[in-house]
């Protein structure tokens, strides 16, 4: 379990990985696929993206840089713009400060799945199916942070996924950034807010006028689908 800046491929490569960008990465893109979006194309550069675009001009451009919109992209960064009627069968090239990084960094992992509050039951129940079908026995999750900072909410639902791991592998071996994350997050299980609020990204979001994605992505369980990152395109399993 680790911050992106600490991922080793060592680690990785016998793993599956969840990567975690709460606030707001891997929330947007779980919740885009499952609007019905064919597939998201994560780009660490904005010169990337828009390179992209212009060899295939049916693609949309979404992402941010400091928590807005990339001039002449199409959406944002925020999970609430991409409607079904945005987005439904389109390809979307996306790049963000902190998310899209991360995911590229677990590029070298068996298998990478997106991690969220909003789909993490369905997310740990698939890995924890496949991993035993395929005698897997390392789940590594890597944490997006912010500006290469350890940042809390992405530790806070890293501790939702020990959760999920240890209720139906309850002799499983937790490293103790896993069981720090677990003791963090069961204290504020009930209400994240209560230690979110002392923390930057989330006040930074808050500043912008993003409150609405805050609630969003703190909430549990309500999407149903399983997102996995590979040949460079994040897609439905
Ligand atoms: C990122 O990838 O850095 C974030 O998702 C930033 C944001 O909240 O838009």
């Amino acid at each position: 379990f680790s911050h992106y800046k600490e991922v080793t491929d060592d680690v990785l490569k016998d793993s599956y990985a969840v990567v975690i960008d709460l606030l707001r990465a891997t929330s947007t893109m779980i919740w885009a696929i499952s609007n019905g979006a064919k597939g998201i194309i994560p780009v660490e550069d904005i010169s990337e993206a828009r390179l992209l675009k212009r060899l295939d001009e049916s693609v949309l451009l979404g992402g941010e840089r400091g928590g807005l919109k990339i001039e002449g992209f199409d959406l944002d960064n925020s999970p609430l713009s991409y409607k079904k009627e945005a987005i439904f069968g389109k390809t979307v090239v996306m790049t963000t400060t902190n998310g899209t990084r991360a995911l590229k960094k677990a590029s070298c992992a068996k298998r990478i799945f997106l991690g969220s509050f909003i789909n993490a039951k369905k997310t740990a129940e698939y890995i924890m199916k496949e991993t035993l079908h395929y005698n897997i026995d390392t789940i590594s999750i890597v944490c997006a942070g912010t500006e290469e900072k350890f940042t809390l909410e992405d530790i806070l639902c890293a501790g939702y996924f020990v959760d999920l791991f240890i209720e139906n592998f309850p002799d499983v071996f937790l490293d103790d950034l896993s069981l720090a994350s677990h003791v963090l997050y069961k204290k504020f299980e009930n209400d994240p807010h209560e230690i979110l609020k002392y923390s930057y990204h989330y006040n930074h979001l808050k500043k912008l006028g993003f409150e609405a994605d805050l609630e969003f992505c703190l909430r549990k369980d309500f999407v149903d689908c399983v997102c996995e990152f590979r040949n460079l395109v994040v897609e439905k399993v």
